[in-house]
This record gives C-alpha cells, sequence and structure tokens, in this order.
C-alpha cells in the first residue's frame, strides 16, 4: 500500500498548481519510506491513515531538504542533493512548500493526530539547532548527544506510530516506545555507518560527520579510553577536513577498542525491546521492520 501513499504525496503537489515545484519533487529520491510503512502496518490504509502517511513523509522529506544545506552535504542516497543541484535557497523553499502543505492537510485529519505531529515537528527542529550547536564543540556527554538524537530523528518515529496508533484505535503509549527505540536506533546505525561503509555504499563521503564536527556515540565511546596522547590527537583532527592517513587512523583506533561493536550493541538493545514490546502485542511485521533496521549496511 506504499504506492497509495506516493500516489497522495504526488496528489498534495499537484494540488499546488505549481509547474517548477512539481518538477523539482520528481528530482527527490524517495527513500525507505520508514515512517510510513509503520503507519501502514499499525493502521492499515484507509483514507485517513494514507494521507497522514503522505504527511508524514513530506516533513520528513521537508527536514532533509533543510539538513543537507545545513549540513553542506552535496549527495543524498547516493544521488546529488536538491541543494547541489539547485543551490541552497530552491532547497530550503521547497522544504517550506512541502513543510507547509503537509501541515495544512493535517489539519483534514484529527486534532490529537494534528497535536501529535506537530509536537514532533517542534522537537524535530530543536534537535537540528542542538545537533549544530554540538559541533561547534567537541562534544563528549553521551546525555547531550542522546537528547539530541531523541529529538532530531526519534522524535517524528515516535509520533508517526503514536498517530497510527490514535488511527487505530490502539493504545498509543507501547507503539510510541517501539517509534522511539527505532529512532533512536536508527540514527546510531546512521551514525555507525558513516564510519564503517564506504563512500559508494553510503552514498556520501565517509567520516563526513566528524569531519562537521559532530561526535557520535562511537567517538565518544573512544575518547573514554584513549591515553593522553590519543585523546589530543583525535581533537585536533576534530571538525576538520581528514587526509586519507588520519582517516585510516580513526578507522584503525577505533577497531581497537572495539568502540564500533560497543555502539552497534546499545542501537541492537533498543530494537529487541521494540521487538519484545510488538511480539507481545502479536505486532510481527512491526517487529520485522525493527529486525530489518539492526541488518541494514545502508
Ligand atoms: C538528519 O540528520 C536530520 C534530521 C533527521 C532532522 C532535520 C530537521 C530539521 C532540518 C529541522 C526541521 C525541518 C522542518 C522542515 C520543520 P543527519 O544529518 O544526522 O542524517 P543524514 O546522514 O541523513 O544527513
Ligand atoms: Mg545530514
Amino acid at each position: 500500500m506504499l504506492s497509495a501513499v506516493e500516489r497522495k504525496i504526488e496528489q498534495f503537489i499537484a494540488d499546488l498548481n505549481d509547474k517548477e515545484v512539481s518538477r523539482l519533487y520528481t528530482q527527490l529520491p524517495h527513500g525507505k519510506r520508514l515512517r510510513a510503512k509503520l503507519i501502514l502496518k499499525i493502521a492499515g490504509s484507509s483514507l485517513s491513515v494514507v494521507k497522514t502517511a503522505a504527511i508524514v513523509e513530506m516533513i520528513h522529506a521537508a527536514s532533509l531538504l533543510h539538513d543537507d544545506v545545513i549540513d553542506d552535504a552535496y549527495t543524498r542516497r547516493s544521488k546529488p542533493s536538491l541543494n547541489a543541484l539547485y543551490g541552497n535557497k530552491t532547497a530550503i523553499m521547497l522544504g517550506d512548500i512541502l513543510y507547509s502543505k503537509g501541515f495544512l492537510e493535517l489539519n483534514n485529519i484529527s486534532a490529537d493526530v494534528a497535536k501529535v505531529i506537530s509536537n514532533a515537528v517542534v522537537q524535530l527542529s530543536l534537535g537540528e539547532l542542538k545537533d549544530v550547536s554540538l559541533s561547534k564543540t567537541f562534544n563528549l556527554d553521551k546525555e547531550l548527544y542522546l537528547e539530541m538524537i531523541y529529538q532530531k530523528t526519534a522524535s517524528l518515529m515516535e509520533a508517526s506510530a503514536g498517530a497510527a496508533a490514535l488511527l487505530a484505535g490502539k493504545p498509543k503509549e507501547a507503539y510510541m516506545i517501539y517509534g522511539r527505540n527505532l529512532g533512536l536506533a536508527f540514527q546510531m546505525i546512521d551514525d555507525i555507518l558513516d564510519i564503517t561503509a564506504d563512500a559508494e555504499t553510503l552514498g556520501k563521503p565517509s567520516l563526513h560527520d566528524f569531519e562537521e564536527g559532530k561526535t557520535t556515540l562511537p567517538y565518544i565511546y573512544l575518547y573514554e579510553v584513549l591515553g593522553n596522547d590519543e585523546k589530543e590527537k583525535l581533537r585536533s583532527l576534530h571538525a576538520k577536513k581528514l587526509t586519507e592517513q588520519e582517516q585510516l587512523w580513526i578507522k584503525t583506533i577505533m577497531q581497537k577498542y572495539q568502540v564500533i561493536q560497543k555502539s552497534y550493541l546499545e542501537a541492537k538493545v533498543l530494537i529487541e525491546e521494540a521487538i519484545a514490546l510488538m511480539n507481545e502485542r502479536g505486532e510481527h511485521a512491526l517487529s520485522s521492520i525493527a529486525m530489518q533496521m539492526i541488518e541494514r549496511d545502508f
């Protein structure tokens, strides 16, 4: 039923009656539509469910358009990002259009659903700002990192699952915990892949996060176990363009101290908790979505 969501987004875009926006939209890669999948698996495929899934995907797409401008990212899902193709101004405005059209349509669902989703978008924006601020420092505080990824990524997955539960008349708490855990694990794995996956698989340069000033979970764990000289060396490499040799040093030392494995295990625990919660409710399709997340390699 994901195709019904695609058609609904296309219809929302066509409503805008603007040829340039329609053309720009066709250039956006669709991605995995993970949030829409969650919503459909929880709530079926009635019209308001499909609309909610389409709205959430439009908001998500808007946030990535803005994020690529903020992160100076010139690729998205192995293709040139919209800011790379048409510049920042166009990318920002297309984001604003998708976001505001999504909000306009949200008014036609229910007040409860609108509240859950709009609260998540506030969190999303607060999280992105926190990400920007933290990347100006050499952040070593794990709690701050977790709070930031909760806001930036997990809040919209939590809200997607919660909104779907509301639409389906299911108790929203368990579904929200499921969405939250999935979102946290998703971002942790995204951050791990920035280190472990090669640039081709990733569709963006490897170690880009650290070059951008982001100290994600493996860096936080690494710093805890390094000796003083190594600590100093890692600090000196933060937020700068890395040579191949420097990249290799980071990857080798991470391997030596097994911090990728440690970070991955933390994501896995969250996924296992989400799976147990859904198995308890007989929601096996949701358990298998969670399972796919820890198996993904891009
Ligand atoms: C990706 O993080 C970014 C997000 C999940 C959220 C971005 C949110 C905003 C820009 C603010 C809200 C926007 C609107 C339209 C209200 P990342 O850079 O770690 O992931 P990446 O590797 O996919 O780029
Ligand atoms: Mg980014």
